[in-house]
Parts: structure tokens; C-alpha cells; sequence
């Protein structure tokens, strides 16, 4: 998406360890008219595909993810991260390693917010190792529900959550894919990669 790699090529900066900050659109401070045009692609991308719900991750996830909730008119639930959890018989509950944190979150959803019959789609904000996307997955698959596809806003196709997702077999959509960040340079996968 051309309006999203604009902004990165002229907002982002590349941090050491592969790392791409993005903290004045969509990691601290937010663009909401951005955050409301990509949830407009995922809409466009997503909408034959009988959507009942956006689900994400909590904090990041939830600008992009609430947009693409209002323009899709579904709700957004987002799945909460706690240290470790002992009550969880009223949640659905993965557990997520953090390659930079190092540290294992589980991330949880109540039960009252995923049934059955619905059709999530999974959006986030970055996808690198693709371990917060996979807890969601291992969630859908829990409450039974059908996964509609995964809408990233910037991914890291360096990195192994690109193939993670596809080998999945589930649908993946991301707005902007980083080929490298070598020499601090922001390089884009092109269109027939
Ligand atoms: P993953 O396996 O879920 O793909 O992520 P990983 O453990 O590699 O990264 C941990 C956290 O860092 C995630 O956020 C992820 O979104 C974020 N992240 C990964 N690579 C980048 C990057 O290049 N730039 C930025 N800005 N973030 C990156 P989190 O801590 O789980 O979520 P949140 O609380 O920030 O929403
Ligand atoms: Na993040
Ligand atoms: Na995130």
C-alpha cells in the first residue's frame, strides 16, 4: 500500500537489531486517518469473506484493528497479555513467546467475546516472528471458530512469521512488506517477489 510505504520511507527509522520504529503514526503516537485508511484496504481485502469480528492483540494492535472494525461495521475484541494466568476457566488462553522480551506472555480472551459460529479476522500491527499471531490462531482454534485471514500493517518478511501464517494455511494480507533494514535503510519487497 503505496500511502503506507510513503509514510514509513518518511517517518520510520531503523533501530539497531533489525528493529523499525514507527512511534509517530502507529506505536505511541497514532494517525488516525491512516489508521482509518488501512482499515479500509483490510475492508476491501477481507469483504467477501463473511468477517463477524476483528481480533488482535493489545496494545498496538488496537488502532489499526478498531479502524478496520468500523469500516467493515463488526466488533473488535482484543486479546489482553498477562504474565501467567491461574483463573482460566471463563478464557480462551495461548501462550506467547517474546524473541525481543524474551519472556512468555499468555494472552487471553473471554469467552463471552468468541463463539462458534463467528469468522474472525486477525489483524496486528507488525508481524516479525509471528509468535502473537500464532497465540491468536491457537485461540480461534480453541473456540472453534473459523479464521477469515490475518491483515498485517507492516510485516518483516526477513523474519519467520511470513511462512509461519502461510504454512497455517490461512490467508495472509500485510500493507507494507520489509524486505531488509540493513545499512538502516528501509528496503520494501517488490510486487513480483
Ligand atoms: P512476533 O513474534 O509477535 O511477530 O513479535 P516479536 O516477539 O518478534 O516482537 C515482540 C514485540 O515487538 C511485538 O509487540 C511486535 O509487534 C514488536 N515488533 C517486532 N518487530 C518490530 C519492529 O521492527 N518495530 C516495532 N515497532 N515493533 C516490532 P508487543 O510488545 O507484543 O506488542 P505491543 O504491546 O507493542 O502491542
Ligand atoms: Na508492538
Ligand atoms: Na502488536
Amino acid at each position: 500500500m503505496k500511502l503506507l510505504e510513503d509514510r514509513i520511507k518518511r517517518d520510520g527509522t531503523v533501530l539497531p537489531g533489525n528493529v523499525l520504529k514507527v512511534d509517530n503514526f502507529l506505536n505511541h503516537q497514532i494517525d488516525p486517518n491512516l489508521m482509518y485508511a488501512l482499515g479500509g484496504e483490510f475492508k476491501r481485502l477481507f469483504e467477501k469473506e463473511g468477517v463477524t469480528k476483528v481480533l488482535t492483540v493489545e496494545s498496538s494492535g488496537i488502532a489499526p484493528a478498531l479502524m478496520t472494525g468500523l469500516q467493515m461495521d463488526v466488533p473488535v475484541v482484543f486479546a489482553r497479555k498477562h504474565r501467567s494466568l491461574t483463573l482460566t476457566d471463563n478464557l480462551y488462553t495461548a501462550t506467547v513467546y517474546s524473541y525481543t522480551k524474551q519472556v512468555n506472555n499468555d494472552i487471553s480472551i473471554d469467552k463471552r467475546f468468541i463463539a462458534p459460529d463467528d469468522k474472525v479476522l486477525i489483524i496486528d500491527d507488525f508481524l516479525a516472528n509471528g509468535q502473537a499471531v500464532q497465540g491468536m490462531l491457537e485461540i480461534a482454534k480453541s473456540a472453534h471458530v473459523a479464521v477469515a485471514g490475518v491483515g498485517i500493517v507492516i510485516e518483516k518478511s526477513f523474519q519467520k512469521g511470513h511462512q509461519m501464517v502461510l504454512d497455517a494455511g490461512v490467508r495472509l494480507e500485510s500493507l507494507a512488506r520489509i524486505a531488509s533494514l540493513d545499512d538502516n535503510q528501509v528496503t520494501f519487497v517488490t510486487e513480483d517477489e
